[in-house]
């Protein structure tokens, strides 16, 4: 029975965003001030006797405690296992010590990993949850925007290789997400403003309105009180939620939401990592609508449109990297089928297509939209 047919669902729960999966169905809880009861949601929506949070060096002083005191109000006995924080440490070594740390606190097939910090937390705390026994349960609770509006909800779980990001992973959805906006306020404004690049690239996506109102109200101004942001983190939830109830695995549609990614992700490796993620997939976003709109794929102005969305939260419209060097890493991405790419257009504000581009195209694509901003 889920929360809300139980009728037990508190009224700071602003948004609740049933997913349905062909693996699992969960529910995602928008809300403020969440923390203090995650411990009676995931035990109504997950079950078991004993859960591990997983969190990193920053997120941990900041939150583990409240989530382990709810956890252990809720009858659960409590284990924490933290690793040091930043993207560089989201490799198969951290995994293994994550994995050791569960199994140290004798978790058992009915159990709860609880993944409670940003997108590299999620993901290798998902993937430890995928690999442990074969697999228990994982509950999100996202405290970057990045991760609330994107990485938490979807069930993709991953660590870093030498050869790229994210190369080793497993589909495994989560029983809960959690997304509390008062985690929002210990969020540097940079980092905060970097994850807009996500919400700029959802409403290109799939929601006109969205991207209207940000425009006009960009989220990294102050202006945004805990109710608004809860609003826009669920309506983005919302989006990914529709893409992934229809494609878990990537095999179609799931594809739209690497609109901006082609690019964004060769800009990323580009700088070594340097440029956030969001930044990244901002500028990527600009490249490729410049590109289509120059070759005819999308409608005339878009660029214009996506230039002022990112412009107004701060973030990068363009690259000044070489195009050798975008087409390098761009042809490496993960994403590549044999010599071709499936490369996300965007074609009017609010829909997109899939496009098999060739190698040849794509160093068009490389030409027309990269360094080729005109102020
Ligand atoms: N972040 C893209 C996806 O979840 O598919």
């Amino acid at each position: 029975m889920s929360v809300l047919e139980n009728n037990s669902v508190a009224s700071n729960v602003v948004s609740v965003v049933p997913v349905s999966t062909t693996s699992r169905s969960y529910d995602v809880y928008v809300g403020i001030d969440l923390l203090d009861d995650a411990g009676t949601y995931i035990r109504e929506a997950a079950g078991g006797t004993s859960a591990v949070i997983v969190c990193d060096s920053n997120v941990g002083p900041l939150y583990a405690q409240r989530v382990q005191e709810s956890l252990a109000r809720a009858g659960y006995a409590v284990g924490t296992v933290t690793f040091a924080a930043g993207e560089q440490h989201k490799r198969l070594c951290t995994l293994e010590s994550i994995l050791e740390g569960i199994a140290k606190l004798e978790l058992s097939r009915g159990d709860v990993v609880v993944a409670l910090g940003g997108g590299v937390t999620g993901d290798m705390a998902g993937l430890a949850a995928a690999l442990y026994l074969r697999g228990i349960q994982v509950v999100q609770i996202p405290t970057s925007l990045l991760a609330m509006v994107d990485s938490s909800v979807g069930g993709k779980t991953a660590v870093d290789l030498a050869a790229g990001k994210n190369l080793a992973g497993a589909f495994h959805q989560p029983s809960l997400v959690i997304a509390d906006v008062c985690c929002l306020h210990t969020l540097d404004h940079d980092l905060l403003s970097d994850s807009c690049g996500e919400v700029i690239k959802h409403g290109v996506l799939a929601d006109p309105e969205l991207f209207d109102s940000i425009c006009r109200h960009p989220i990294n101004a102050s202006g945004y009180d805990d109710l608004g942001m809860a609003r826009v983190v669920a309506r983005n939830m919302e989006i990914k939620r529709d893409v992934v109830n229809a494609d878990e695995r990537e095999q179609g549609l799931r594809q739209t939401l690497n609109l901006g990614h082609t690019l964004g992700h060769a800009i990323e490796a580009a700088s070594n990592y340097q440029l956030g993620h969001g930044s990244a997939v901002a500028a990527g976003l600009c490249c490729v609508a410049r590109a289509a709109e120059a070759l005819g794929w999308a409608e005339p102005g878009i660029t214009r449109l996506v230039e002022a969305a990112c412009q107004a939260h701060g973030l990068p419209t363009d690259t000044s990297l070489p195009h050798e060097v975008i087409r390098r890493y761009a042809v490496h991405d993960k994403k590549r089928h044999g010599q071709a790419v499936n490369l996300v257009v965007p074609r009017r504000i609010g829909s997109v297509f899939v496009r098999k581009t060739t190698l040849a195209e794509l160093d068009e694509v490389i030409r027309l939209g990269c360094g080729t901003r005109r102020d």
